[in-house]
């Protein structure tokens, strides 16, 4: 075969090689004039050759040629369209992150989260207790000896203190005890309490609302981490039977009207007298928490005048409140977070 057969063959291998190196859509276009260019392209060079070869070999050239001209257009194609894919992301209709998704073309309905049941019941406990009057304050869950036990009552060698019963911290090396003692998780919110009234002078209306940590073993009952209410007022001549009264009207609002309060004689280190607080439901008598009126010793560690004012503060499970409204019979299942369960809330 002449040497316009051997050019043509090669034109074609140069050609495989550029178009398929080709990185970007300027490359392509200058490939295309290249060897494709109506005027100067290398194919169009070859073909001004036609003319010189030996007329038995022109049909097999020709033929050549033609296949040359479609294998370079086939790979001119080829390239543009694998620019084009790989361009897809940003060619493409803009994305819209924020519309609801689709599920097999059709639209997915949006899933909303929800609050968790015991947040749903403190929120509820607020709103109640606010109608009362009571206004929310907030203490550390991280507390010191002073706040949880020493202001509260419970001196130094009272059982309550002990390391089985509560979650010390162990001090950061290096550094020194500070004045209210070792830290420990709150075991209860009566801490508030006296954050409050450290800083409050009477009158006080106040809940508080929050974890508390013990080491219990977990079982249908306990959990080393429960919520509590807690309640306090403070103010001229409060008796027990404005706690009881408080009491009654929360209980009715929030497990119905006919709900009745009972008290049982208690013992609180940070109260005198005290009692536990029992709710009257379905003809049984279910335990919600402890109450009593302010121990003066207690006014007076805040340097409140326990001649001048007197309070009440009582302090009740979330969770046994929620429980008992909802039907849930095993305190673990609130915080498993089984969708399953937290769905029905
Ligand atoms: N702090 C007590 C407890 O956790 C409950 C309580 C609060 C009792 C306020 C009396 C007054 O058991």
């Amino acid at each position: 075969m002449s040497s316009l057969a051997d050019k043509l063959r090669q034109l074609q291998a140069d050609a495989e090689q550029a178009f398929e190196s080709a990185s970007d859509s300027n490359a392509v276009e200058a490939l295309r004039v290249r060897f494709l260019g109506a005027k100067q392209g290398l194919l169009k060079t070859l073909q001004k050759e036609m003319g010189g070869v030996a007329k038995e070999e022109k049909p097999d050239v020709g033929k050549l040629f033609n296949e040359t001209k479609q294998r370079l257009t086939g790979l001119l194609e080829a390239a543009q369209a694998r620019l084009d894919s790989q361009a897809a992301p940003q060619s493409a209709e803009w994305f819209d992150p924020t519309l609801p998704g689709r599920v097999m073309g059709r639209l997915a309905p949006a899933r909303l989260g929800r609050l968790h049941p015991i947040t749903q019941t403190m929120e509820e406990l607020k709103e109640i207790m606010g109608r009362l009057g009571f206004t929310v304050a907030d203490g550390p869950e991280i507390e010191d000896e002073r706040h949880n036990f020493e202001a509260l009552n419970i001196p130094r060698e009272h059982p309550a203190r002990d390391p089985l019963d509560n979650f010390y911290l162990k001090a950061a090396a290096g550094s020194a005890a500070g004045s209210g003692g070792q830290l420990l998780l709150r075991s209860q919110t009566s801490t508030v309490q006296i954050r409050v009234m450290e800083t409050t002078p009477p009158p006080i209306r106040i809940i508080s609302l929050g974890r508390v940590y013990r080491p219990d073993t977990a079982d249908a009952t306990h959990y080393p981490m429960f919520h509590q209410m807690e309640g306090l007022l403070v103010d001229e001549r409060v008796t027990l039977t404005d706690l009881k009264a408080t009491l009654t009207m929360f209980a009715q609002s929030y497990l119905g009207s006919g709900v009745e309060i009972r008290f049982r004689p208690s013992f609180f280190p940070f109260t005198e007298p005290s009692v536990e607080v029992d709710m009257s439901w379905n003809g049984g008598w279910l335990e919600v928490g402890g109450a009593g009126m302010v121990d003066p010793n207690v006014l007076a560690a805040v340097g409140y005048d326990p001649e001048a004012v007197t309070g009440f503060a009582f302090g009740l499970g979330v969770e046994r409140l929620c429980m008992r409204r909802h039907g849930v019979s095993d305190i673990r299942d609130l915080f498993k977070n089984d969708v399953r369960l937290l769905g029905q809330f």
